[in-house]
């Protein structure tokens, strides 16, 4: 087809390029992922020639057609990858015209790489954060599920991992929910401003020639055409905002993950994990390990210098295309990669875990978990929030003096404070009591979780 071997851009070429170079600018080791949104986009440019006369209606139908059966082709394991053929897109316009002759030297007409792989790159990343988003929900449900069926547990809540406030169990899987609802938002929100037509920009000042860009926007799902050619070739701007996206999800999955493996030790106990999902020492034979979660948090670096990766590209590129832009690729199909197995292995472990209810139970009253409640107490009595704190603080003491419980002090301690404090004051002592005075919104109490999950079931229930 050209000059040089099965180059695309031969003509002007008087020796082709040395087999270093063929090795080191190639992109057909990892880019041949794209070959069914690239195969996706030659057919709605292949359509859309024809819609406005570049190519007959026959012609444009052999192109589709024969496209189609490249893309079974490669479906099946049967194109070869040729080094010397550089990308994907370079392989499958050389087997097209192998099969058509002329006609498909006719396909890339109007066309360049650079609008050809930014509109591959924009469909492939679309489907792949479809896939996310629908991870994410999986994930939710799986949380809002333990939230069902670990319903009534009451467990330590911590600030700086030190006890804190007692909170529901439900009320701490919702907590995931939510982080886990802002990343698909997110998500969603990088959809809208990806979904914009590359195709049609050319190199990059666009062409001469009557392209029908719409056409192709409405074939292949795009809210519409990128407004400026000069952008489009250079804007991995998708790319770096679904990377972010991904990062704060790989944030989040990893900040869980190191929770449930403190939660998994002897230490803390509160959590048993299925032996699926856990692997034994080579040495000694009573270990139980998170592996799964460990790997879980440990990969959460490798999205984030995917991320890292495709900003540093970025950065300092003047415009338009540049051949930088290839490196894009494996930054994005690593970080999917990776929070996909993420999120499919997540779900059922967390479906598959369960509270150590014993375990929680028999150290719940620890740690003076009530002491804030009874603070808004006194607050409720009258006395300022500053005093109240002091007065707490000095009970919370004389119960480390005496080893006790705030609810085992006697009713002296608490009249000395307050005259006639005792002993209603008893009626939020306790971590069952003291959690049930919670009521504003948001809250962990239990008619505020109660609708929180409700409202959870419901809403994923709709998707
Ligand atoms: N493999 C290239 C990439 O991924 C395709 C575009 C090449 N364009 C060019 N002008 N060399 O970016």
């Amino acid at each position: 087809m050209s000059t040089q071997g099965g180059k695309t851009w031969g003509g002007r070429f008087s020796s082709g390029p040395d087999a270093l170079v063929e090795a080191y600018t190639e992109s057909i080791s990892f880019d041949h992922r794209l070959y069914r949104h690239d195969i996706a986009g030659s057919q709605a440019h292949a359509r859309m020639l024809a819609h406005v006369g570049l190519v007959s209606a026959e012609e444009s139908a052999a192109l589709v057609k024969a496209l189609g059966e490249i893309a079974t082709h490669i479906d099946e394991g049967r194109l070869a990858w040729r080094r010397d053929l550089e990308d994907i897109h370079t392989h499958i316009e050389v087997e097209l015209i192998s099969r058509l002759g002329d006609t498909g030297r006719k396909l890339h007409t109007g066309r360049s790489r650079n609008d050809q792989v930014a509109t591959a790159m924009k469909l492939w990343t679309r489907d792949a954060l479809d896939r996310v988003v629908v991870g994410v929900s999986g994930l939710q449900r799986a949380f809002v599920d333990a939230a069902e069926r670990e319903d009534g547990v009451i467990l330590p809540g911590y600030t700086h991992l030190q006890r804190a406030q007692p909170v529901l169990a439900p009320h701490y899987y919702l907590a995931y929910v939510e982080k886990l609802e802002r990343d698909r938002g997110r998500l969603l929100d990088a959809r809208a401003r990806l979904n914009w037509l590359p195709l049609g920009a050319g190199a990059l000042a666009g062409s001469s020639l009557p392209l029908d860009r719409a056409f192709v926007a409405r074939e292949l799902g795009f809210d519409g055409v990128a407004a400026n050619s000069l952008d489009v070739s250079s804007d991995r701007d998708f790319a770096a905002e679904f990377l972010f996206a991904l990062t704060l999800l790989a944030t989040h999955l990893g900040g869980w993950a190191e929770e449930w493996v403190l939660w998994a030790t002897t230490e803390f106990g509160f959590l048993e994990l299925s032996d699926a999902f856990c692997t034994g020492s080579s040495l000694m034979p009573q270990k139980k390990n998170p592996d799964v979660l460990e790997l879980m948090r440990g990969r959460t670096a490798r999205v984030n210098s995917s991320l890292q990766r495709i900003l540093v590209i970025l950065k300092g590129l003047p415009l338009a295309y540049n051949r930088d832009l290839q490196e894009d690729k494996e930054a994005v199909f690593d970080a999917v990669d990776t929070v996909e197995r993420s999120l499919a292995v997540a779900a059922p472990l967390v479906a598959s875990s369960r509270l150590r209810r014993d375990r929680i139970g028999a150290r719940l009253e620890e740690g003076f978990l009530d002491a804030t409640t009874l603070l808004e107490h006194l607050v409720k009595h009258g006395m300022p929030m500053r005093t109240a704190h002091e007065s707490v603080g000095k009970l919370v003491r004389q119960c480390e003096e005496n080893r006790c419980r705030l609810a085992e002090l006697p009713a002296g301690n608490f009249n000395s404070i307050v005259p006639g404090l005792a002993p209603g004051v008893y009626e939020v002592l306790g971590v069952e009591k003291a959690l049930a005075a919670f009521r504003t919104e948001g809250s962990t109490g239990p008619k505020a979780v109660a609708s929180a999950l409700a409202a959870w079931k419901a809403r994923l229930a709709a998707r």
